[in-house]
């Protein structure tokens, strides 16, 4: 068994039991709560291992001690040396509950302020309170939980990469921006009055940079830095899992890290993980109206256009596409519960123009909202197109093609949930490939990669590279769980042709693109291996595999919601001289 002594204690809180009877002890921790009736007095003190009681009794314990502990407040840190007695009444749902402690000293090590939330498993603390106090915040059992359960994932993590032989490199902080797709956090250089070093958004060149040099298999759980809006499951400095392969195939890649699923849901769930199974991003986009489908229920789109344009319904004969999804069970639904689904999908963070539905009624007959523009068996039609069944609800929206398979994947997730189908407990991994290379942006009339510019496209795509860029598909892969994007890379280009033809597809000049990526693309004249990775969102992984969506309460010292550390209260001004001293002038807003 693991020794935890130190010079100040001989056992931990959480670990003696009916075993160490008439043992004399000594322990360190956290007054977790001290209840005084008159003659007796009960302090539960706690450590990281768990609340032992200590007891004294005023006829028998020594004066200096009792004066002590009637001195002691919440949080006190204290030392208690005592003898470990088998309690009168024991406590069944305390791990330490059948012993308890008859102290001969304590010793206050540090006093502490009354806590300004309770330090239980439900505490009375609001969020800013409980950030602003994350130290107190991580000594509640959940938190700490959390913290210790991402270490656990991590140590899974290192013991599968280290068994399939991957080498684990730091790559530098102060680098030049890498093109991930947000913004940089930039840190300006004193020494270079007017540069500035960027923050990696990954460590997407240098990984690929120690395959030229050699290395073969190269991983690292690192910092990422990225200035992007917040959300659940978005941090601006979030921790990646990032990992690069040389002479492999994106089946090489697919195969090693479904590996890596299956350690870590067997070794930290106890589940077995069957094949993973391939969709492409095309199918996805098809059934799902999402590159992040939620495998664990059902529910795909139904494409109504044929069926339901040209009936003299307005807005469905001057809709682009119609489509739709079934919801199973749901004829049912009252008049309130649709009104509800109309609200959500008007919603403008979903931005459909209206929900039209059809009630599959359990007798069998068929009732719409657009009744006067459909026969009963023009509707019948259509529930058969959705292979409904009695009972069952179709919720149907028009608009735009891409715009409306977006809302209509927003509804199947509402119905998803509102069914009960997004059961935590489950697990849906899928691989999405066949990923577009390239993305349109229509504001400013060019393309962006889809995932970044270093991915490789299909070999038999790249003659469509100047006839019809949006047609040709990069060798890009995604691990998606439940909806939730896990992890994303690629087979990436390794010539410098190659390179340069797709920096120029992206807008960028011979010069600009030297002047940004020509360390890279002169590393690919020296011997560059084919090659290609993954990155997971380490925070992500950690999240889902304990059943939550919310990054920010596996992450000890997280950021809030608008970017900002309230416990150190940054970011923060810079005194004067400082700025001075970078050569940063601001300009201060007097009105
Ligand atoms: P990508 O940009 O897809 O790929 O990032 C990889 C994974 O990182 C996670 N992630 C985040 N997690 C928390 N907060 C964020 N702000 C955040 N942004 C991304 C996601 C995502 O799937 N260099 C490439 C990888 C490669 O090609 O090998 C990259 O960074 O889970």
């Amino acid at each position: 068994m693991l020794n935890l002594t130190t010079h100040h204690r001989t056992h931990t809180c959480g670990e003696l039991s009916h075993a160490d009877i008439n043992k004399e002890v000594t322990l360190c921790g956290w007054v977790q709560r001290v209840r005084d009736k008159g003659g007796m007095l009960w302090i539960d003190v706690r450590d990281r291992y768990g609340v032992i009681q200590i007891v004294l009794e005023e006829s028998s314990t020594e004066i200096n001690c009792m004066q002590n502990a009637k001195s002691l407040g919440r949080e006190y840190v204290i030392k208690v040396t005592g003898v470990v007695k088998e309690r009168m009444s024991k406590n069944p749902k305390m791990k330490t509950g059948d012993i308890e402690i008859i102290p001969t000293t304590i010793e206050v090590l540090n006093p502490s302020q009354v806590p300004p939330f309770t330090i239980e498993d439900n505490t009375d603390g609001g969020d800013n309170l409980r950030m602003k106090y994350r130290y107190l915040d991580i000594r509640r059992n959940p938190v700490k939980h959390n913290l210790e359960f991402r270490h656990n994932v991590s140590h899974q993590i290192r013991n599968y990469m280290d068994e399939q032989n991957f080498v684990e490199v730091e790559t530098p902080v102060l680098i030049k921006s890498t093109p991930e797709g947000a913004r940089d956090f930039i840190v300006p250089s004193r020494v270079n009055p007017g540069e500035f070093y960027a923050l990696p958004q990954s460590p997407q060149t240098f990984k690929q940079l120690l395959m030229v040099a050699g290395l073969d298999r190269y991983y690292q759980i690192v910092k990422c830095f990225r200035d992007e809006d917040l959300r659940a499951d978005r941090q601006p400095e979030f921790t990646q899992l990032d990992c690069e392969m040389s002479f492999v195939t994106q089946q090489d890649i697919l195969q090693t890290f479904s590996g890596l699923v299956k350690h870590l849901f067997k070794n930290i769930k106890g589940i077995e993980i069957s094949e993973i199974p391939l969709m492409t991003y095309q199918e996805a986009m098809h059934s799902y109206g999402s590159d992040k489908p939620d495998l664990r229920f059902d529910m795909k789109l139904v494409d109504l256009t044929t069926q339901l344009k040209g009936k003299g319904f307005l807005v469905f004969d001057s809709a682009e596409w119609i489509g739709g999804i079934c919801a199973k069970g749901c004829a049912i639904y009252t008049r309130k519960q649709i009104d509800e689904l109309i609200e959500f999908v008007k919603k403008p963070q979903i931005g459909a123009g209206g929900l039209v539905y059809v009630r599959y009624n359990s007798d069998g007959t068929v009732k719409s909202s657009v009744d006067k523009f459909y026969t009963e068996d023009e509707l019948k039609k259509v529930t058969e197109l959705f292979k409904a069944a009695p009972g069952d609800l179709l919720l149907i929206l028009c608009g735009k093609e891409k715009h409306t398979r977006k809302c209509l994947n927003e509804l199947r997730l509402e119905m998803g949930n509102r069914l009960g189908l997004r059961k935590s407990d489950e697990y849906k991994p899928v691989w999405i490939i066949d990923f577009p290379l390239l993305e349109w942006n229509e504001e400013e009339k060019r393309f962006y990669a889809m995932h970044h510019p270093f991915t490789s496209p299909k070999t038999e795509d790249i003659p469509l590279l100047d006839s019809q860029p949006e047609k040709v598909r990069a060798i890009a892969h995604d691990l998606v769980i439940n909806g939730t994007e896990i992890g994303g890379g690629s087979i990436r280009i390794h010539q410098k042709e190659l390179q340069e033809k797709i920096f120029h597809v992206l807008g960028f000049t011979k010069e600009e693109a030297n002047e940004k990526f020509g360390f890279l693309m002169n590393a690919f004249e020296f011997g560059a291996p084919p090659h290609g990775g993954i990155a997971f969102g380490f925070d992500r992984w950690v999240a889902l595999l304990c059943g939550s969506e919310t990054i920010r309460d596996f992450i000890a010292f997280p950021k809030n919601n608008a970017g900002r550390d309230v416990m150190i209260d940054s970011p923060s001004p810079l005194p004067d001289v400082q700025l001075k001293e970078l050569g940063i002038s601001i300009q201060k807003n007097n009105t």
